[in-house]
């Protein structure tokens, strides 16, 4: 009579107080070996007979299941123990591999560099930066801004649309947008910057791209005129490219702005585009809810990509946005 309850009791708490491969080998082998109890078990079934034999035959086939089923357990124990036991812990606080070839340091990209600067210069005068929608609506990209449906200057920036149910969305091809946006929200006297990527119709070359990132300035207040547009911008520009920075405005024409004007900078002695300037048109003042008889207020914008390429003496913008690391890496 062979009693499986109890032995495989007995296996099982044996099995937990393993320690090592070696200790799992002697279990087996007395639970399964040549000298062990079901080996003679299986021994003496030779000498039943009938439905008894049958009867014996399969209780030692399921205790021999059993056994087997506990040994695999207590196997699979034993190498996790020895996976854990594999991985030293370490300190996560401790000083990295020292720098080499494979471990460079990262570092930020020119036109955030850029950035980075534009946001300290801008605060410092005491703007506030903006954020806006990159999808923005038709209304306030163009009409509000002096451009209807059909009106030319939409042919220099028109993408493709979004068609929502009634109104016309696309992405904005400029951060002018933003102008009437913000006017709206907010009663004046204000100073804003509004940064963004911009995307419009554009034959690519080595100072134009499709997608780039734009600086846009609103400034609204009660006698706000000309003369503060150029003295600020001038105060900017120097403070962005460097104190010995001339500007000089060319007359320009934009939509929304009266004057309009376009803004050079002159550095390492040669005159350079950085983008349009003016006095916020009247029109678009009333669009944002804003009292004219009250206020006025100048805006203007330029692209980053197009300061860090003068920044960084850079003779193709395209290159920034190209991954080519060793280009990158030498700014
Ligand atoms: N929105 C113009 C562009 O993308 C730039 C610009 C010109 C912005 C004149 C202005 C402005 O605010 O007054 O080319």
């Amino acid at each position: 009579m062979i009693k499986s309850a109890s032995i495989i009791g007995e296996i099982k708490s044996s099995s937990l107080k393993l320690k090592n491969k070696k200790d799992l080998v002697l279990l087996r082998s007395k639970y399964l070996g040549k000298k062990s109890l079901l080996a003679s078990a299986m021994a003496d079934l030779a000498q039943l007979k009938g439905a008894q034999r049958a009867k014996l035959g399969r209780e030692l086939n399921s205790l021999k299941e059993s056994i087997e089923a506990v040994l695999a357990s207590a196997q699979t124990r034993l190498e996790d123990l020895e996976n854990q036991t594999q991985y030293q812990p370490f300190d996560i606080s401790s000083p990295g591999k020292s720098l080499s070839s494979e471990s460079r340091v990262g570092h930020l990209h020119p036109v955030s560099l850029v950035l980075k600067e534009t946001y300290q210069i801008f605060t410092e005068l005491g703007f506030a930066i903006v954020d806006s929608p990159e999808i923005e609506s038709d209304w306030f990209n163009f009409e509000a801004l002096n451009m209807p449906a059909t009106h030319p200057a939409r042919e220099m920036q028109d993408t493709f649309y979004i068609k929502n149910s009634n109104q016309k969305f696309l992405p904005r091809t400029h951060t002018s947008g933003m102008q009437v946006r913000f006017m709206l929200e907010n009663k004046p006297p204000f100073k804003i910057i509004v940064p963004g990527k911009v995307f419009r119709s554009e034959n690519e070359d080595a100072t134009h791209s499709w997608s780039f990132n734009q600086v846009e300035g609103l400034v609204v207040g009660k006698g706000v005129s000309m003369a503060n547009l150029k003295g600020a911008l001038l105060q900017i520009v120097k403070r962005q490219l460097g104190k010995e920075t001339e500007i000089r405005f060319r007359p320009s024409y934009f939509p929304y702005t009266e004057p309009s004007v376009e803004l050079d900078a002159k550095y390492n002695g040669k005159w350079l585009e950085l983008g349009g300037a003016g006095m916020v048109h009247p029109d678009v003042l009333k669009k944002g809810g804003i009292d004219t008889e009250q206020y006025s207020g100048f805006a203007f914008g330029w692209g980053v990509e197009r300061i860090a390429v003068i920044k960084y003496n850079i003779d193709d913008l395209r290159q920034l946005w190209r991954p080519k690391i060793e280009f990158l890496e030498q700014f």
